[in-house]
């Protein structure tokens, strides 16, 4: 890092690049829980321990997830991709996604940096073009391009298993790995025809992607061990062109009409494009480069597990090829979270969308439960019992009712404003260092990625300080020696005030809630509430749920 005032040398660069969603249907808590949210709570976190973040992510609007979509519904790939970025947007804006930037695939900035590093990779000669065999349905009169083509799973013998990927081992494909494929069009036997693509020649960059992939240290070990396995299985150049109609155009007219670049060569590119774009929008053009040139940065990905290759090898591949601009620092992907129990997910079979959750849960509450079961380590199972169980017993027995009963203590006991923070006993004293110390633990917990286990530290932390009233009982106070009374509840406030902070990565919204009695969380620090500021009677910042009044609910929200 160059010369810099103080408060700048300690503030890091932190890019924040999370999974583009393709806008080909709603998203659901396993994706939430996936991504988004985990993106989130570190932003969050990042931004109040005085980094400078730079949040981006946007609709993935390419592909073949977005025309069979289309295809299906009789609209075109537009519609499709408007209809669920306006729900996407919606759906970040009630659950308090703090992007700095939330895009989309789909705009003139994107297409021109997709060209740029295009072009820079095929003069390096890191791109060639070739001649290859495809599926070609001779019904529809077309290729059959990725989507298009489903079939058996060449590893674990699913039977719908489609030409990018299988959806039951998680595997990416290529189509000509399917066995027995069939048209998704037609239903009709593909024959193969030559067509001719540009390829990423992938393999340039095995030894350069072994040897940096060797050297991560902090990594979560099954994102490690699932890259360097899918290098020693050899890097295999890869076709970064398509014959479709929809997407990105190839910006050299070698291979003729009807061919676009690959969804996957240029969505992530998006998380360039997206630092730029957000540059751009500031007025500071060159603002981007803070994030991308500067070996001071970091930059974590936010994904889950069937991305990893992409995220892993092919994008520092990209990066290596087109030079001079940061590797992945991080990419904590996370497992999957499935979703059983739960009447409307029986129904659906493949858990609620963020809308159907937002029908039944506040956003804090959903914040919350898929906070403590991220799956970070092993899948994990969800269901609406358990959601309402964890806002129940845990968030509103342990964290919500702690507030609200300090609150109103201190609104009935101390003439209705926060007492003077005078004459605290040893006892006093430890509970508030126990928060500090909290504080500081979920803060570390955090900035490695541990987010379930630093909501875990939060919880406990509220869970002693119920211990700490328990013990002194200021009620009984109140009545036996008032002034001890008003310095236990100045403590427990005082308390409050720091387990709010640790939890405020994860709660936005019930944070806010308590901006009048302790101002607004502005760093990662407990402050002391200041005396004389006014405390009224408090309304609860959770509601309890009523699973047996939910389960009875429709749920609203479908897409
Ligand atoms: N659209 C992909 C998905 O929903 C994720 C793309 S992530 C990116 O699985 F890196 F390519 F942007
Ligand atoms: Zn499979």
């Amino acid at each position: 890092m160059g010369p810099a005032v103080a408060s700048e040398a300690m503030s890091t660069p932190i890019l924040v690049a999370v999974a583009w969603p393709y806008a080909s249907g709603s998203r659901h808590l396993g994706h939430l829980a996936g991504a988004y949210l985990p993106a989130d709570v570190f932003a969050r976190y990042q931004r109040l321990a005085g980094n400078r973040v730079l949040m981006v992510s946007g609709s993935d609007v390419h592909g073949t997830p977005i025309t069979v979509r289309a295809d299906a519904e009789g609209v075109t790939p537009a519609d499709i991709v408007d209809r669920y970025h306006a729900e996407f947007v919606s759906d970040w804006d009630r659950l308090g996604i703090s992007w700095d930037l939330y895009t989309s695939t789909g705009t003139q900035n994107h297409a021109e940096v997709t060209h740029d590093i295009f072009l820079r990779l095929l003069q390096n000669g890191h791109i060639d073009k070739r001649s290859s065999e495809q599926y070609f349905d001779l019904e529809a009169d077309r290729f059959l391009p990725d989507r298009y083509i489903e079939g058996t799973c060449p590893h674990c013998d699913y039977s719908e298993a489609r030409g990018d990927q299988c959806e039951d081992c998680g595997r990416t494909l290529d189509p000509e790995e399917l066995i027995d494929p069939r048209s998704k069009i037609t239903g009709s036997e593909p024959i193969l025809r030559q067509t001719e693509h540009f390829f990423l020649r992938l393999s340039d960059f095995e030894s350069d992607l072994s040897e940096w992939l060797d050297a991560r240290e902090g990594w979560r070990p099954h994102v490690l061990n699932f890259s360097k396995g899918w290098i020693e299985d050899g890097l295999q150049d890869r076709a970064i062109t398509r014959d479709l109609e929809w997407g990105v155009d190839v910006p050299v007219d070698d291979l003729g009409p009807g061919k676009r670049i690959y969804v996957w060569f240029e969505a992530v590119i998006g998380y360039l494009s997206a630092s730029k774009e957000w540059a751009t929008n500031r007025g500071e053009p060159d603002a981007w480069r803070d994030w991308w040139e500067n070996d001071g940065a970091r930059s974590v990905y936010f994904i889950g597990k069937d991305n990893i290759p992409f995220h892993t090898i092919i994008w520092p591949g990209m990066l290596l090829g087109y030079g001079g601009l940061s590797l992945p620092t991080d990419v904590p992907a996370n497992n999957y979270v499935t979703f059983s129990g739960g009447k409307a997910s029986a129904s659906r079979g493949v858990g609620l969308t963020i809308g159907e959750g937002l029908a039944m849960f506040e956003a804090d509450a959903i914040r919350y439960a898929l906070a403590a079961s991220f799956p970070e380590q092993s899948d994990a199972d969800l269901s609406v019992e358990e959601i309402a169980r964890r806002v129940n017993e845990e968030l509103v027995a342990t964290w919500g009712n702690l507030v609200n009963r300090v609150l109103s203590m201190v609104h009935r006991t101390c003439g209705g404003e926060v007492p003077s923070a005078d004459g605290r006993s040893e006892d006093d004293l430890a509970v508030l260092a126990a928060v500090d110390e909290a504080i500081e633990r979920v803060g570390e917990q955090i900035d490695r990625v541990e987010l379930r286990a630093g909501i875990r530290t939060g919880i406990e932390a509220a869970a002693a300080v119920n211990v700490y009233l328990n013990a002194t009982e200021p009620w009984k106070l109140a009545k036996s020696d008032p002034e001890r009374a008003g310095v236990v509840l100045g403590t427990a406030l005082a308390a409050v005030a720091g387990v709010r902070v640790a939890l405020s990565p994860y709660l936005p919204f019930s944070t806010v809630l308590l901006d009048g009695v302790f101002g607004e969380v502005a760093g990662w620090a407990r402050v002391e509430p200041v005396p004389g500021t006014p405390v009224d009677k408090p309304t609860p910042m959770f509601a309890k749920v009523d699973l047996a009044e939910l389960m009875g609910v429709e749920p609203g929200g479908e897409g």
